[in-house]
């Protein structure tokens, strides 16, 4: 039995459109930061049966998520030379049902607990590689950290993966998720994604913006400059939802809470306080700020956030040792 844990990540250059479905490859790169408070753990154990099982926080996977996760498990299988069935349980330190970004920690958790169970020792592009191939944002979540999403240009996947381009110790920020509705969302990321590139006349200048972002937020990573850091993530967030608001129909994750919260964001910082934000596919308002602007981002929230969770940057995936 092998046990991984790996944490969230939250892209302040989003990934939004793929240029190969089957291989789940982005169509631009992407730069995340893990977060360390959002975690998943993952079990994998070999079974005598003719099915995969997977326990999520407990409880029996629904079929559809069940099908997902047995087709990841079967490109490990391939990987590893095996027919062996696993038996999964994950769970999450946060709550799943309100659309946080429980993929990405939860692939990347799969990817690394099921390939130990299976016998593979990978690296950690591999790692990222594979994680990738059960959700995009996932491989930023095996290098953790800062983490920069590669494009790649080969048509197998093998260069698009994530690289640690600064661990989390390097900058001390907090990223404070407001969630705004307990539902699960109703348009999916590849749905959504899909949808966007096909019908969205702005999907094109969106993946044509992306390089120039991804280059600024690099440079505003290393120099630890948050003014343009958010800068750069709150402009990538609000293109990637226009592409998406403009696809026929439009994909359009907000809701009231979502735009009030961006109001109150912008109008904190224009009074001085330290404080951007970014939005992923469902309607919760990611703040970051360093630590002492905390009670300020819990201020403006109060009315608006059914809930806040605090995380400061995280690491990468990692295996537990057997106790
Ligand atoms: O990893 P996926 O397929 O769930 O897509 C993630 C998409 C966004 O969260 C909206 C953006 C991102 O880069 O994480």
């Amino acid at each position: 039995m092998k046990t991984a844990i790996a944490h969230s990540n939250i892209a302040l250059v989003k990934y939004w459109g793929k240029r190969d479905q089957r291989l789940n490859l982005p169509a631009a790169g992407s730069l995340s930061l893990a977060l360390g408070d959002l975690t998943t753990q993952t079990t994998a154990r070999v079974i005598e049966s003719d099915t995969d099982q997977l326990e999520l926080d407990g409880e029996p996977a629904k079929p559809a998520v069940l099908r997902r996760v047995s087709e990841f498990l079967e490109l490990v299988r391939q990987r590893a030379g095996t027919t062996a069935r696993l038996a999964i349980a994950s769970s999450n330190n946060f709550p799943t049902a309100a659309g946080l970004a429980s993929s990405a920690s939860g692939f990347a958790a799969l990817a690394l607990a099921a390939s130990a169970e299976l016998g593979l020792k990978l690296e950690p592009r591999e790692l990222s590689e594979l994680a990738r191939r059960g959700s995009g944002s996932a491989a930023r979540s095996i290098p953790g950290g800062w983490a920069l999403m590669h494009c790649g240009e080969s048509e197998d996947g093998r260069d698009a993966v994530a690289e640690q381009i600064a661990p989390p110790t390097h900058w001390d920020l907090r990223c404070v998720v407001l969630v705004t509705t307990r539902g699960e969302k109703a348009i999916g990321s590849t749905e959504g994604m899909n949808r966007t590139m096909k019908t969205s006349a702005f999907y094109q200048p969106w993946i044509d913006s992306v390089a120039n972002d991804l280059e600024r937020a690099r440079s505003a990573v290393a120099a630890r400059d948050f003014e343009k850091l958010g800068d750069v993530a709150e402009a990538s967030c609000l293109r990637m939802h226009a592409s998406a608001i403009a696809a026929r129909p439009g994909v359009l994750y907000w809701n009231g809470s979502t735009v009030e919260l961006i109001h109150r964001v912008r109008a904190a910082r224009a009074n001085g306080i330290p404080v951007f934000f970014t939005i992923d596919a469902g309607p919760h308002v990611k703040v970051f700020c360093p630590p002492s602007a905390l009670d300020a981002v819990a201020a403006l929230a109060s009315d608006h956030a059914l809930e806040t969770i605090v995380s400061a940057p995280g690491g990468a995936a990692r295996l537990m040792e057997a106790v």
